[in-house]
């Protein structure tokens, strides 16, 4: 299969649709990383998508809708916070999780009885949803396990001759996957950290519990039990407190003649005199924007990545965090 990379018009927008009304899959941008989407009513077409991926059959995809489309017709219960959450966020990088309709097909939640929903603000995303008008099933579009994709051309690195298109979008502003937040309970959960923070989401709801997975019981997002985010190089992963071992471990690769590169921020990167860097930005905007560029940048120029994480640990680099530890840790 040829796999063609088209800028999101008219004419791919026509390409698109035919080829989603046909079961097949098209990969799409949004504002955090790229999507790998299908009908989410068609159930071989949501199949496709986990074949297509090499995605373990028990982790459950987002439905993504456009900013127009009535949820109420996918799921029972929408809580008052939710609604207050909806309403400050979306569209936006915020995936809620509540009780399904059952309209969409079962391979989407994965026979969970509950649905993720996300309404992206990426143009791209928005004028694709609305344009295709059926409610799009869609992981990130990488192979399992592998860095998440933040341009057209990552998507093509990974999924070259698997899929008919991918709509290119340009760069994602945000740079890591939405925060996915349970919406089923009481009190809204965050199951995945990402941009829209914790605390963002209790100050608008009053609270927000976040979950931790505990030994022995049920895993209630099944995505965080998987290995995630990996490149395909060595890497290592330091603290902040730790930067000048990571330095000395940089130093010995580099005496052996490995290609070794640091990744940091701009602070840690001032105190790496003549270090090759792959350098993630100075704020934490910055630092969730790069991070996936970088690691795929790094995969491709270097035997060993040494990450040394940023000083600051609250806010969004609590999911910046979690996608460093998994990828270097
Ligand atoms: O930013 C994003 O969310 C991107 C773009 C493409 O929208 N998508 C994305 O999808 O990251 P994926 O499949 O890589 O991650 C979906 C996450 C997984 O951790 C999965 O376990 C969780 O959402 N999830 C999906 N449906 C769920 C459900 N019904 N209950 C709990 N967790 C769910
Ligand atoms: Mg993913």
């Amino acid at each position: 299969m040829k796999t063609e990379i088209l800028r999101i018009d008219e004419n791919s927008l026509m390409r698109a649709k035919k080829i989603i009304d046909g079961g097949g899959l098209v990969a799409f941008p949004t504002e955090t990383v790229y999507g790998l989407g299908a009908n989410a009513l068609n159930q071989s077409a949501v199949e496709l998508i986990f074949v297509t991926k090499g995605r373990p059959s028990d982790n459950p995809l987002i439905a993504h809708v456009h900013k127009d489309y009535d949820i109420s017709e996918l799921v029972t219960e929408v809580p008052d916070y939710a609604k207050l959450l909806a309403k400050a966020f979306l569209p936006g990088p915020l995936t809620m999780v509540y009780k399904s309709r059952g309209v969409v097909c079962p391979a989407v939640s994965c026979g969970l009885d509950t649905l993720a929903i996300r309404v992206p603000s990426h143009s791209g995303a928005q004028a694709f949803l609305k344009y295709v008008g059926v409610p799009i099933a869609a992981p990130s579009a990488n192979i399992s396990k592998h860095v998440s994709p933040v341009t057209a051309q990552h998507v093509y690195d990974d999924l070259n001759g698997k899929i008919e298109l991918i709509l290119d979008g340009g760069k994602c502003s945000g740079g890591i996957e939405s925060t996915v937040l349970d919406c089923t309970g009481e009190v809204p959960c965050v199951l995945r950290s990402g941009l829209v923070t914790r605390d963002m989401v209790a100050q608008v709801a009053g609270e927000c519990d976040i979950y931790h997975i505990v030994e022995g019981q049920r895993v209630r997002s099944p995505g965080m039990k998987y290995k995630h985010y990996s490149p395909r190089c060595r890497t290592a992963l330091y603290s902040y407190d730790d930067r000048m071992k990571a330095y000395d471990e940089y130093r010995e690769h580099a005496a052996r003649g490995e290609r070794v590169y640091i990744m940091c921020d701009d602070m840690t990167a001032a105190d790496m005199a003549d270090a090759k860097i792959l350098p993630l930005g100075g704020d934490e905007n910055a630092v969730a924007s790069n991070l996936y560029d970088r690691l795929r940048e790094g995969e491709r120029v270097a035997d060993i990545i040494i990450a040394v994480a940023p000083q600051k640990q609250d806010g969004v680099m609590v999911g910046v965090m979690n996608r460093l530890t998994k990828a270097c840790g």
